[in-house]
């Protein structure tokens, strides 16, 4: 018999949803205490959103701006070191995927003893978190909100990986369309498409369960039906790509994801790719070869929504003009590429299994030649 539910199925407790729900943070936090910590972005900060949530505390929370970028294990040193000092309460994300990632980690491991780095490179001995998140993606999205991983670069080692720790799941998330309308279209684009291959990706993986097929199915009609307007600039899109990629986050956070991802970190450390584009640019590439697996899929798809993926991912690709960072380019150090790729968890719930064979092929197809 099939199981219907992951095996192991873990949830934010309360999600608020709808526009404006960012000034009910007050009322949310208090349950936790007066004393916070909010992570936030430039942008909101430079919009005056930020200021205005201030003024909504009776008690305003200490704030620590990002610097920007994807987040590095120094950057979540220093802000586990600004947390111990503070000693908050509760912690809130508001802000895109590093953002969330860079809080998610620096709560889940504020007490614990050793530097972030440790932890990364020996998952099994991270703590059980003690402090409570709360998160407000900005972007729509790395459905970042629904996970219990934040993916973080090691400068030292060129890397990017991901720790993960079920007490690292954001205990409530909010999720306020407002923030999206200052969103520019390239994050729009590339945010948004990386919502669309989660969708996807969680849709087609080896671990996907009628639970989450149903959420990734979900989304991805919501993605394919909203992307392009609100690339454009419609932001009555807003809310359902927010909601949608929330809902992409929650499947793939229990059905893994595949080879784009798999792909997305090696390749995009080391041409220095932002993560939505690095899946953007892998995406068609890796629907076709995945196509003999993935095409009951494709084919129901089209049949029950008029949706057909490889010709509307062809179609943004062109409308968007997205830059490519691997095209042209050469990986100077394939055989390591090779090695952290079939690494990759993703890569391994991959619908076609992913070879010494068959990746050279299709790296080369993504970067326009290997050497
Ligand atoms: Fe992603």
């Amino acid at each position: 018999m099939t199981d219907l539910l992951p095996s192991h199925l873990i949830l934010p407790q309360e999600v608020i949803s709808h526009a404006g729900a960012l000034f009910e943070l007050p009322n949310l936090t208090a349950r936790f205490g007066v004393n916070g910590v909010i992570v936030h972005g430039r942008s909101l900060q430079a919009s005056g959103v930020l200021d205005r949530l201030r003024d909504v505390f009776a008690n305003p929370p200490m704030c620590w701006c990002h610097s920007g970028g994807e987040p590095t294990l120094a950057a979540v040193d220093a802000l586990r070191a600004k947390i111990r000092e503070h000693r908050p309460d509760w912690v809130t994300a508001v802000g895109g995927g590093s953002v969330m990632d860079l809080a998610k980690a620096a709560a889940g491991l504020a007490d614990a003893p050793q530097p972030t780095g440790h932890y990364q490179r020996h998952p099994q001995e991270i703590p059980p978190a003690t402090l409570p998140l709360i998160a407000v993606p900005t972007t729509a999205g790395t459905g970042s909100e629904a996970t219990i991983v934040s993916v973080l670069t090691d400068a030292d080692r060129g890397l990017k990986q991901s720790i993960r720790h079920p007490t690292h799941l954001p205990r409530c998330v909010i999720l306020d369309s407002d923030l999206l309308t200052a969103c520019p279209s390239f994050t729009r684009a590339a945010s948004g498409l990386d919502a669309f291959v989660q969708a996807y990706e969680s849709l087609t993986s080896i671990h996907a369960t009628p639970f989450t097929r149903a959420l990734s199915e979900t989304a991805l009609v919501q993605l394919a039906e909203n992307l392009l307007p609100f690339y454009q600039g419609d932001n009555c899109r807003a809310a359902a790509m927010l909601q949608a990629s929330f809902i992409a986050g929650v499947a793939l956070s229990h059905a893994r994801l595949g080879i784009i991802h798999g792909l997305a970190h090696p390749l995009g450390v080391r041409f220095h790719a932002p993560h939505g584009l690095a899946c953007a640019c892998c995406l068609p590439a890796c629907l076709a070869l995945n196509r003999p697996a993935i095409q009951p899929d494709l084919d129901r798809i089209n049949a029950l929504y008029g949706i057909d993926i490889p010709q509307l991912v062809d179609e943004w690709m062109r409308a968007m003009n997205l830059p490519n960072p691997f095209q042209g380019q050469t990986i100077s150090d394939p055989e390591a590429v090779i090695r952290e790729t079939l690494a990759s968890g993703s890569t391994r719930a991959n619908p076609v299994p992913i070879t010494e064979t068959n990746l050279p092929h299709l790296l080369s197809e993504i970067m326009g030649g290997i050497s």
